[in-house]
């Protein structure tokens, strides 16, 4: 935990932050509208007198106070997904529309992949990128379960994603969830933090870079990036997305978000963001009882 006291400085209440960290995190389910209803999906597990909570900021998102989300059979049926609220954030911010084209740079294994496709009533097409096959069959089995059919599968490393298979069309919107250290999942890993090293923060975030830069360079001229981490370290976060600004034709927006959150930083140890970095999100254990997560939207310009 001595690794999160380099934020002490960049957050309110930072022994509520540390204490929320050291507590175990609920588990949730967010119910996929392509098989069934919110309404059904309450129903049937009123009916196996399961325990919810739905979440106010996102329709069919319950938080299962008691319950293991997937031990129940509207969940062996695909009603519902086992993710945990903060990690819905990223797609609903992204806000695809269906019949678009979006690409999920890294997509393993699937939550957020199937959560777009829902949000598209599974019309239109996401590509689905990852690097590790094991994982992408992770995300093959999840999109078969939850019944998505708009998903087509690329295995390859995102920094040198290829347009080609898809006739050269950019994207109206991409999805950059990338690898991260992971500081935000402590409360559900509490072993998360034990390999820490400054090292791979820093060295993550090279990838982190290429993947954002191929994302913006492969969506159109006035679409949206959505880039998304679950770690707190500002190398990880607003460090990467300067750096799109600095190299691809692309400006920070602001967007709206139905959690407690604090803004994204223009600061840290010496080096100074772009003002428009306060537009992002940073969610922190304590202010919603969730995992930690940092959101930044992007908007594609002319070169
Ligand atoms: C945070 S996880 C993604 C979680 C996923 N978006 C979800 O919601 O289920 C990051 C993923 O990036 C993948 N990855 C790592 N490096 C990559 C790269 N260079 N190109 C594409 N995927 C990569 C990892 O295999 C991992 O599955």
């Amino acid at each position: 935990m001595e690794v999160l006291d380099r934020y002490e400085s960049i957050v309110d209440d930072f022994a509520a932050f540390t204490a929320a960290c050291e507590r175990p995190l609920p588990s949730a389910v967010r119910v996929n509208t392509i098989k069934t209803t919110v309404e059904r999906a309450r129903a049937a597990l009123d009916a196996e007198d399961i325990t919810y909570d739905p979440v106010d900021w996102y329709p069919g998102l319950l938080k299962f106070p008691d319950d293991q989300p997937g031990t129940n059979w509207p969940y062996f049926h695909g009603w519902i997904y086992g993710q945990e609220e903060v990690s819905a954030v990223p797609a609903e911010v992204l806000d695809p529309e269906p019949g678009e084209r979006v690409w999920d740079a890294c997509a393993a294994p699937g939550s957020k992949t199937s959560q777009l496709a829902a949000l598209m009533d599974d019309d239109g097409v996401v590509v689905a990128t990852d690097s590790n096959l094991g994982r992408l069959s992770a995300l093959r089995s999840n999109a078969e379960r939850l019944g998505v059919t708009n998903v087509a599968v690329t295995h390859e490393d995102a920094r040198n994603h290829s347009l080609k298979p898809f006739d050269n069309a950019e994207y109206d919107r991409a999805l950059v969830d990338v690898p991260c250290s992971c500081e935000g999942t402590i409360r559900k890993n509490p072993d998360a933090l034990d390999d820490w090293e400054y090292d791979h923060v820093k060295g993550i975030s090279g990838v982190q870079k290429g993947v954002l830069r191929r994302a913006v360079q492969a969506t159109k001229e006035g679409g949206t990036v959505v880039y998304s981490t679950c770690t707190f370290a500002p190398e990880e976060n607003e460090a990467v997305v300067q750096h799109a600004l600095e190299t691809e034709s692309c400006r920070v927006v602001d967007f709206d978000l139905g959690l407690e959150h604090s803004p994204g930083l223009t600061e840290w140890d010496g080096e100074a963001f772009d003002s428009s970095l306060a537009n992002a999100a940073r969610i922190y254990p304590h202010q919603n009882d969730t995992g930690g997560f940092f959101v930044a939207k992007l908007e594609v310009t002319a070169e």
